[in-house]
């Protein structure tokens, strides 16, 4: 087997955006992501237009990613895909797909856990962008998941901390909906709350034990926090958008900072990988480098385009499982839930 030049074709499908990249080895030489703006008019994803949309985008991403890399299928040393965690229907559109190309071009199928993802991510090679040495720890956050990893190495991962209910996505996000932001209102908040004073109105942090979250209590305290004021004022939310924005905010970067600064303590491990939409976040960006001064932690945000779901990010945990020859049966099928 040739494992100088390993050509990957990658397809990510697990929620509500359509991706197909190629890979050279480490290295992305196209990274196509559709977009589904059919969920903004519903206020969040709805599961069946997802998978109709994945069916209508597959093959024009596939074919768009193909040829921004200018490379030919028959080039392909192997088809990575996700196969879970994330929606049934959705998820089962890449991997029919991933499937039935790699029978077609007879090349091995590889299944890829979409949060192992998120973290190996951070291995794509970028000329400006350096990498986390192992251990380190992976904080995953985005409107699907909010997880705190243990990476040992490539494939040994403990996540040893996460929600048990709502990810930090939805909470900027529900929290935006409360103050009458359209969806996704995260970076919205963030767009305020650059203009407010984040200590104008203070939430409670959740009691969660151990390293866990908690966001669900957090949006109602912000929806109670709202009706209370509106009740007395309602021009209340017009009048202080952006002190609300930067409240929201840093509530939310403080749930975050603390729970890794427990994991910092209880793992004795400085370096901080984060990844998923939400570390767009500039406050979160923000706050993890004052950290670095404060406390010594070196941290790592991957390009932004391999933040966010994207199929580089299946594509490289596709290159290092080729390297093992870690190959994956025809008969697999999706899985909605799908442990790292
Ligand atoms: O990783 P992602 O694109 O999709 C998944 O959910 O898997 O993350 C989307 C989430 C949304 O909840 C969105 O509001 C949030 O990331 N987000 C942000 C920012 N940019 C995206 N949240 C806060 N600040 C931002 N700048
Ligand atoms: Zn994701």
């Amino acid at each position: 087997m040739n494992t100088q030049d390993v050509y990957i074709l990658a397809i990510e499908s697990s929620c509500d955006d359509t991706s197909a990249a190629v890979l050279h080895n480490d290295k992305v030489l196209s990274n196509v992501v559709a977009n589904q703006k059919i969920h903004e008019e519903y206020g969040g994803v709805v599961p069946e237009l997802a998978s109709r949309a994945h069916q209508q985008n597959i093959v024009p991403v596939v074919h768009q990613a193909l040829s921004r890399a200018n490379i030919d299928k028959k080039e392909l040393s192997a088809i990575a895909f996700t196969r879970g965690p994330g929606l049934m229907g959705s998820l089962l559109v890449g991997t029919s797909f991933a499937k039935s190309l790699a029978l077609g071009l007879d090349i091995p199928l590889i299944e890829v856990n979409h949060m192992q993802a998120h973290i190996l991510a951070h291995f794509i090679k970028e000329p400006e962008t350096p990498m986390p040495s192992f251990p380190f720890l992976a904080l995953t956050i985005s409107g699907g998941h909010t997880q705190i990893v243990k990476v040992n190495s490539h494939f040994n991962m403990e996540v040893i901390g996460e929600t048990i209910d709502d990810a930090v996505g939805e909470a900027f996000d529900k929290s935006a909906k409360i103050l009458g932001l359209p969806y996704p209102g995260g970076p919205l908040v963030d767009k305020y709350a650059r203009q407010g004073d984040a200590k104008a109105y203070p939430f409670p942090k959740p009691k969660v034990d151990g390293l866990n979250f908690s966001f669900s209590g957090f949006k109602t305290s912000v929806l109670y926090f709202i009706q209370k004021e509106t009740e007395k004022d309602p021009d209340f939310i017009e009048k202080n958008l952006n002190d609300i924005c930067a409240s929201i905010q840093q509530g939310i970067i403080n749930i975050l900072i603390d729970k890794l600064k427990k994991a910092v303590k209880q793992t004795g491990i400085k370096q901080i990988a984060i990844g998923g939409g939400v570390s767009a976040n500039s406050g979160i960006r923000d706050t993890l480098k004052e950290c670095e001064k404060r406390f010594g932690w070196q941290t790592y945000i991957p390009k932004f385009e391999y933040t966010t779901d994207n199929a580089a990010m299946i594509g490289i945990v596709g290159y290092y499982k080729f390297l093992k020859e870690d190959f994956t049966d025809q008969r697999i099928t999706a899985k909605a839930r799908f442990s790292i």
